[in-house]
């Protein structure tokens, strides 16, 4: 199994530039199944996680090409051209769907273009149930039956085809408000989304759906109302993926925690601003120049603190992993409440064996910082809480060898390259 060995006590020091968003790139990409035109997406990420759901859409027809861009405008070097002329299979049955939540998202668009569509049930990161109930009963409501039967998704769009609906979600979920937003864009008539999430990556699928001729109102806000186009194909269109708002706050807290001094070029701060106050009002120093967010710090610096996960604006658990690895290095009771996903503290027995002070209880991690961590053999659970442990391992003493850095490649571009850019020393065994 690969592996990396990371050399600890590094201070972090230097520029790296951020990536476009892999939660914006997935849905984006799906958009292509709604038009038979080009869909040019700049600021694409090549990661496992975007590269294994083309091969998804290759398998269903649609031809896509990678073309570098030297610009220098984007973080992400390179542009996805996708065309999905003709869908010459309505089943998506890929070993690859069962491997990647965000693989539900095809489902939807699928369906609406072809009036039939089949899905291996989606897998993904092992941080809870993840169930898809609120996907599915949405496209019920559009008037699609659905039944799964062993271990596949199994939709059809009666006559005539999708009918826009209302839709209240119960509470907020990311992946169902996209993927009802792609389905009602070819569905006949108004859908109105309640209760919508309010994530970056959702206003960016907005902005998109908008340019591909869809009109839509309400983008930021918590109701939508999508005029679907009645199963005529969208037009082609170009845009620009966000900037990974993941990925900057991963490497924001990376610098307060090695005492480093890094600034986070082709960012977005406007999208990160909770979390960058957050900050502030603890002890980091960070400023902001258009795309640029320059941070220093040190854990000895910054105060314990307790933090909800919620849904955007509030703190994202995408980023709690990398919160802890720094709240174990700061002296005092940190607590940190899980409140998005059930099981999301897998990491927390890696700090521990690190030398951590961390007790669980349930959805509520109390951390006891101040402790000296040391490198060791540690494993990841998931994409962010590799990261997370990466930033643990730099600030550690001695060497660590991080597992399962297959999560480093499904979620972050040229990873080893821009750490070492920013003076860290560590290796890749294969
Ligand atoms: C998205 O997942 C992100 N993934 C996740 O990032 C992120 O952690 C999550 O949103 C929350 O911000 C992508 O964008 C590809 P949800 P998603 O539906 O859409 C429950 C990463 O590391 N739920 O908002 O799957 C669900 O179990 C990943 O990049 C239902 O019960 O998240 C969870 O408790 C990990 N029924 C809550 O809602 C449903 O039908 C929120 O999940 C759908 C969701």
């Amino acid at each position: 199994m690969p592996h990396l060995t990371i050399q600890g006590e590094t201070q972090l020091n230097g520029k790296v530039a951020i990536s476009g968003a892999k939660n914006s790139a997935l849905p984006l990409i799906c958009a292509a199944l709604l038009t038979d035109k080009v869909l040019s997406l700049h600021n694409f990420p090549m990661l496992t996680d975007t590269t294994k759901l083309l091969e998804i859409l290759s398998e269903l027809g649609a031809k896509a090409t990678i073309i570098a861009d030297k610009s220098g405008r984007t973080g992400s070097p390179q542009q996805l051209e996708i065309e999905f002329k003709d869908i010459i299979s309505p089943l998506a049955v890929h070993e690859a769907v069962n491997q990647m939540r965000a693989s539900i998202l095809v489902l939807g668009p699928l369906l609406a273009r072809e009036g039939q569509a089949t899905i291996t049930l989606p897998g993904g990161d092992a941080i809870g149930a993840r169930p898809i109930d609120l996907h599915l009963k949405g496209l019920q409501q559009m008037g699609a039956q659905v039944e799964i039967i062993d271990g596949k998704v199994i939709s059809t769009a009666p006559k005539g085809g999708l009918t826009g609906a209302h839709i209240k979600f119960p509470f907020i979920s990311v992946g169902a408000s996209e993927h009802l937003m792609l389905t009602a864009a070819l569905a006949k008539g108004e859908t109105i989304l309640e209760n919508v999430a309010l994530e970056p990556e959702i206003t960016d699928l907005a902005h998109l759906l908008q340019k591909m001729g869809v009109p839509i109102e309400g983008i930021g806000t918590s109701t939508l109302q999508i005029q679907g186009k009645n199963g005529v194909p969208l037009t082609s269109a170009s845009h620009h993926i966000i900037a990974d708002r993941i990925e900057a706050a991963s490497f924001v807290i990376a610098a307060i925690a090695t005492k480093g001094n890094v600034t986070l070029t082709h960012a977005h701060p406007d999208i990160i601003k909770g979390f960058l106050d957050i900050l502030t009002k603890n002890g980091a120093n960070i400023a902001i120049d258009g795309h640029q967010i320059t941070v220093s710090g040190a854990p000895e610096n910054f105060n314990p603190i307790t933090i909800d996960t919620a849904p955007y604006p509030g703190f994202a658990t995408d980023i709690q992993a990398q919160l802890m690895a720094l709240l174990c290095l700061v002296d005092g009771k940190s607590q940190i409440n899980e409140l998005i996903f059930e099981n999301r503290f897998m990491h927390a027995t890696e700090y521990q064996k690190m030398g951590a002070k961390i007790d669980i209880q349930g959805a509520k991690a109390t951390i006891h910082g101040g402790a000296k961590l040391h490198g060791t053999d540690i494993a990841a659970s998931d994409i962010r809480a590799c990261f997370g442990l990466v930033i643990a391992a730099l600030a550690a003493q001695g060497e660590t060898i991080l597992r399962h850095i297959y999560h480093l490649d499904r979620g972050y571009e040229n990873f080893e390259q821009k750490f070492k850019g920013l003076g860290a020393v560590m290796k890749r065994h294969t």
